[in-house]
């Protein structure tokens, strides 16, 4: 869509480099978005990437990207595997899928980084990544929402096979019923939004990731945010929440500049 950055770096890793290279930015903003599965991470994702001009990186988007390729490797498999029951993805996988794309990480358009980290462990993997890059966030986004509104947001989610767009079929309803109107391809129910998979998943939530709530809170970074109202009303109030904190911090004068 244009207004977007490209994410071709975060999906392509070390072959391919963003072109045109996103604008570099005098403070990017680097923001963990935070929330149980559902909640609307992706669509404020793309709201705040229009207004901050940082990159969606979304390790979810990463893995079904990888199930629509022939033929993914056997470890990919397994992992697609876990993706559908709902389960996390394996730890060394995930972590080592992120550190090949460290140059997302330290790119000066900044990011808005989506389901990583996803447990304590994670978050550890994230915090020594970004102090071998030089870059530190500015803030973590934790999204809340009582668990009856984001099973709605989940059992009537569909989703564009081609270009991923998202819709929900009472509150973001495409214009067909089948069709995505930014593309045109056909509209899917995602394999993780069936009612076994997504008990599966708010579960794993509660255990997992859930507790980065407390891990942050004693950076002084996170900013817990109310998911209720539409997506734009959602948008403005993490909007207000990240202005009402200090200017995104300024980067390190040995950074390089890196394509995202
Ligand atoms: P991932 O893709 O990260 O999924 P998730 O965290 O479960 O989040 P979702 O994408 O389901 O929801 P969302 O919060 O983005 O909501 P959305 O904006 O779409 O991960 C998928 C899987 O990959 C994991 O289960 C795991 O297997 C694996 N994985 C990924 N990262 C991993 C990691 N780090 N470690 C291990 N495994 C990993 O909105 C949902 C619906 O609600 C949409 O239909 C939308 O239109 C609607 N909606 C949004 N906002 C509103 C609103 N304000 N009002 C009404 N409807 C709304």
């Amino acid at each position: 869509m244009s207004g977007h950055p490209t994410r071709i770096g975060w999906f392509s890793a070390r072959e391919v480099e963003c072109n045109p290279p996103p604008p570099a930015r005098e403070h990017p903003y680097r923001l963990v978005l935070l929330g149980p599965p559902g909640v609307g991470k992706g669509t404020q994702a793309l709201l705040l990437s229009e207004d901050l001009r940082a990159c969606h990186l979304s390790t979810g988007d990463l893995f079904r990207a990888t199930r629509c390729q022939s033929a993914p490797s056997p470890a990919m498999q397994v992992a697609i595997d876990a993706m559908n029951r709902g389960e996390l993805v394996r730890e060394d996988l995930v972590i080592q899928m992120v550190r090949e794309r460290s140059k997302c990480i330290q790119c000066l358009g900044g990011f808005l980084l989506d389901g990583f980290p996803r447990n304590i462990h994670q978050a550890e993997a994230l915090s020594a990544l970004m102090d071998e890059l030089r870059v530190a966030p500015d803030a973590v986004v934790s999204y809340e929402l009582p668990w009856e509104e984001i099973v709605a947001r989940l059992s009537g989610r569909r989703t564009c096979s081609e270009c991923r767009a998202v819709f929900h079929v009472a509150s973001q309803p495409p214009s067909r019923s089948d069709r995505c109107d930014r593309c045109g391809a056909s509209l899917m129910q995602r394999d993780d939004d069936r009612p076994e998979a997504i008990r599966v998943r708010l579960r794993t939530y509660e255990s997992e990731t859930r507790p980065l709530a407390d891990y942050y809170s004693g950076t002084g970074k996170l900013l817990s945010v109310p998911a209720h109202g539409t997506p734009r009303e959602i948008c403005r109030r993490t909007l207000a929440a990240l202005h009402a904190l200090a200017p995104p911090a300024t980067p390190h004068p040995t950074s390089s500049r890196a394509p995202g």
